[in-house]
């Protein structure tokens, strides 16, 4: 019977790691296959509805990635509202100038419709961006599913995580290598400022009151008309675009500007000036591929920061909101 004990003694082992093997618990492709099969295709059909209509919701869909994830874990808590409990993290200033989260509810009503309390609004983060990237002429990501929605915000965290346009590039480092995202990874990254803009409040410590000799003196008075006071009212739609030539367009330009001093946030044009990172804008500005190919699989790591998974949080109702018990 010694035989028998033995396995008596493994069962619960066993049980386990045969639990852990069958994915419980884990993202993976295709998560909804057969709880919402259609679940994708619906985010993709929105994504791209809005998009047709506002088309800067896609940048907005590729910043929300970064802003959700990097703080704790990919669990839709940048998409929280302020209520009982709750302080939202839109209020840090560090997730200034984001935008188009009421379409998040649009996405999440088609996909509510079909799949009732099913799909995840961190999912739903993960897969709008992806979609977004696609759509902005970015890489092709094939990303995993399974996220769920956390209970809480973590607004008194947000600014350990998400570095400021003036802080260093070795602080920016080593913020994205706590989440597992190298040198090489942080500075595909940052391409995702090949889209959008960048309003002047983030911009007027460049310009006055004297320009930074790093910034191209053609392209610094062109920022000064963009921005024509030190102190612009943060309230004011002054902003200039990322990148002039191809603002809606995911693509290397980004580098090619940095390459030309004409980089617009500091954090941007610093990853020229540093031995770790400049070889690889050299890289990414010479060859688009290469800096896709980087870039997705820098999003991948960041889309699967620290999920909360299996029966952890909950699966939101509505994207704005933790449900009531
Ligand atoms: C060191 C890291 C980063 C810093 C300091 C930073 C900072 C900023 C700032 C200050 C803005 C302008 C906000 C405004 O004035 O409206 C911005 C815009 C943007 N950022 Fe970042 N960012 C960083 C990394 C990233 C990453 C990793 C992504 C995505 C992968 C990203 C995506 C975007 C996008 C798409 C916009 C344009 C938003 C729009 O037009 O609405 N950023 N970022
Ligand atoms: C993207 O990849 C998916 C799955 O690998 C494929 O079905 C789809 O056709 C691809 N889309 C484009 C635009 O390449």
């Amino acid at each position: 019977m010694a035989q028998g004990s033995v396995f008596t003694g493994l069962a619960p082992a066993l049980l386990f790691f045969l639990l852990l093997g069958s994915g419980e618990g884990q993202l993976k492709l295709d998560f909804y296959s057969e709880s919402c099969p259609r679940a994708e295709e619906i985010v993709k059909e929105e994504v791209k509805k809005l998009y047709e209509e506002h088309g800067n919701t896609a940048v907005s869909w590729v910043r929300n990635l970064f802003h959700d994830c990097m703080v704790q874990s990919c669990d839709a808590s940048i998409l929280l509202e302020d209520a009982a409990n709750i302080v939202a993290e839109k209020r840090s200033d560090r997730n200034f100038g984001m935008r188009n989260f009421k379409y998040i509810n649009t996405i999440k009503n088609a996909v509510e419709s079909e799949c009732p309390m099913t799909v995840s609004c961190a999912d739903i983060v993960a897969l709008s961006a992806r979609d977004g990237v696609l759509l902005l002429g970015g890489p092709n990501i094939s990303m995993k599913t399974g996220r769920r929605d956390s209970r809480e915000s973590y607004t008194a965290q947000v600014a350990d995580f998400i570095p400021r346009h003036d802080d260093s590039i070795s602080l920016v480092l080593s913020r994205f290598q706590s989440i597992g995202i190298d040198a090489e990874g942080t500075v595909a990254l940052l391409g995702a400022h090949s889209v959008g803009r960048v309003h002047c409040v983030n911009l007027v410590n460049r310009l006055y009151p004297t320009a930074d000799p790093t910034l191209d003196p053609d392209y610094a008075e062109y920022l000064k008309r963009r921005c024509p006071s030190p102190e612009p009212d943060p309230k004011a739609v002054e902003y200039a675009r990322n990148d002039r030539e191809t603002p809606m367009v995911l693509d290397n330009m980004y580098y090619k500007h940095l390459l030309s001093r004409k980089g617009l946030l500091s954090i941007d044009q610093q990853l020229t000036s540093d031995a770790t990172t400049s070889p690889f804008v050299e890289k990414m500005a010479d060859d688009n591929g290469y800096f896709h190919d980087r870039f997705a699989s820098a999003l991948i790591v960041l889309s699967e920061n620290n999920p909360l998974t299996g029966e952890q949080g909950e699966i939101r109702k509505d994207c704005r909101f933790v449900n009531s018990i």
